[in-house]
């Protein structure tokens, strides 16, 4: 038995939700350039959990369930407002509202198709308000219930900071909602995947889930990208930055990619976001900064940016605290968790692969009074 390290090009499932093919993405067959210019995210969410767009009436339908069910249970303010969470992690805080979230649902092991289903529509719907929440109530603010018949995007800017969101801003989340819903079987879907497989419940699933997706390999990046930029601060320093980070073998936040080869499909779409949200906002210097680090990272490694390089500074020019940019990132990939924790569910078996062993040969177990 030969390891492969970190699974690189082991393909361990098959799934019709999404496809990386020639370094294009797709959910269900759709290029997610095509979706970004015209999809909404509640469209794409329900292309992911039904694997095919929806007509007029089951959107509607499906925008009425989120909306009813995207009220929070006081049990999740009250567990924020009882600790002191100054210098809690916000990816800490809601992968443990979501376990919460399970334990407060009777349903939650009921393990049949139809009530899945509407554990997944129950989640998507709160976890927008989980962050919005958790952001206020540890700045001292009451945290906001959601609005009724607003898009998931417009409601999330609109509970995180209590006043409705221009267009502009509607617009970008929701473009960048539907670039990270899904992406194959990155590292917190398969992890997802591996969870439910043992017939664990949603909520377990989606716990695991942003446990990997906090680390800076992964959804970490985005936050590290704008810790990266906030210190390198102006264009003139952004060579010699990058070129220390090399000299110390670190590597560059929000570049690189273990599938694509030449390029992440959905980082022109951010690249361009930042270009324009940055200059709305006057503060265009993060977008200037961002393209000299990458003129840097691609003309001495090669590597082109991920998903999470520009996605930073639009998520600063919304207002967004940077700690949080990797829960919205999540607030996203609920939608791919699921449909791949579904997916699982339709057609499961246990996922337990081998380990190449690299220990001692068999010995002998010598008592403790023996052992020198
Ligand atoms: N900066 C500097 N060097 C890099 C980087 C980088 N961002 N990415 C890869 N390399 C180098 C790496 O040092 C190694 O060089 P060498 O062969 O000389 O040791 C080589 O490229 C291969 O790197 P690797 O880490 O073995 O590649 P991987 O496929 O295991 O990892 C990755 C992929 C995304 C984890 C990695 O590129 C990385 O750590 N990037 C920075 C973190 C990041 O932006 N993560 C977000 C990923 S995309 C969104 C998501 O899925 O969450």
């Amino acid at each position: 038995m030969t390891a492969t390290r970190g699974l690189e090009g082991v393909v361990a499932t098959t799934s019709a939700v999404s496809s990386i093919i020639d370094d294009t993405l797709s959910y269900v067959g759709y290029d997610i350039d095509d979706l970004t210019e015209n999809a909404s995210f509640e469209e794409v969410i329900y292309l992911l959990w039904h694997l095919k767009l929806p007509n007029q009436e089951e959107l509607q339908e499906l925008k009425k369930q989120l909306s009813e069910n995207a009220v929070l249970p006081e049990e999740i303010f009250n567990h924020f407002k009882s600790y002191p969470i100054e210098n809690v992690h916000p990816m800490a805080a809601i992968r443990t509202a979501v376990s919460m979230l399970g334990m407060l649902d009777d349903n939650a092991d009921e393990m049949n198709k139809e009530a899945n289903y509407e554990k997944a529509v129950r989640l998507q719907a709160k976890i927008p308000g989980i962050v919005a929440a958790f952001s206020r109530i540890r700045k001292g603010l009451e945290p906001i219930q959601p609005k009724k018949d607003t898009s998931l995007a417009e409601n999330f800017l609109y509970m995180l900071k209590g006043k409705d969101p221009s267009p502009v801003e509607v617009e970008a989340l929701e473009k960048a909602l539907i670039l990270h819903a899904d992406h194959e079987l990155n590292a917190s879907t398969f992890t997802a995947r591996v969870c439910v497989a043992t017939l664990s419940d949603v909520y377990s699933g989606i716990t695991a889930a942003i446990g990997a997706l906090k680390g800076p390999l992964h959804g970490g990046a985005n936050e590290g990208v704008m810790k990266m930029l906030t210190k390198i601060g102006n264009v003139e320093n952004a060579e010699s930055h990058i070129q220390a980070l090399f000299q110390r073998k670190e590597k560059v936040m929000g570049f690189g990619h273990r599938v694509y080869r030449n390029g992440d499909p959905r980082a022109k779409h951010l690249k361009e976001m930042s270009k324009r949200l940055t200059n709305l906002t006057g503060e265009s210097k993060w977008y200037d900064i961002s393209k000299k680090v990458e003129e840097v990272v691609t003309f001495e490694k090669k590597l082109p940016p991920n998903v999470d390089f520009y996605s930073a500074s639009v998520y600063h020019s919304l207002g967004i605290d940077h700690d949080l940019f990797t829960p919205v990132f999540a607030v996203s990939r609920t939608s791919g968790w699921l449909a791949h924790i579904l997916e699982q569910y339709e057609n499961n078996r246990l996922i337990r692969p081998r380990a190449e062993y690299t220990g001692p040969d068999l010995q002998k177990y010598v008592p403790i009074d023996e052992r020198i």
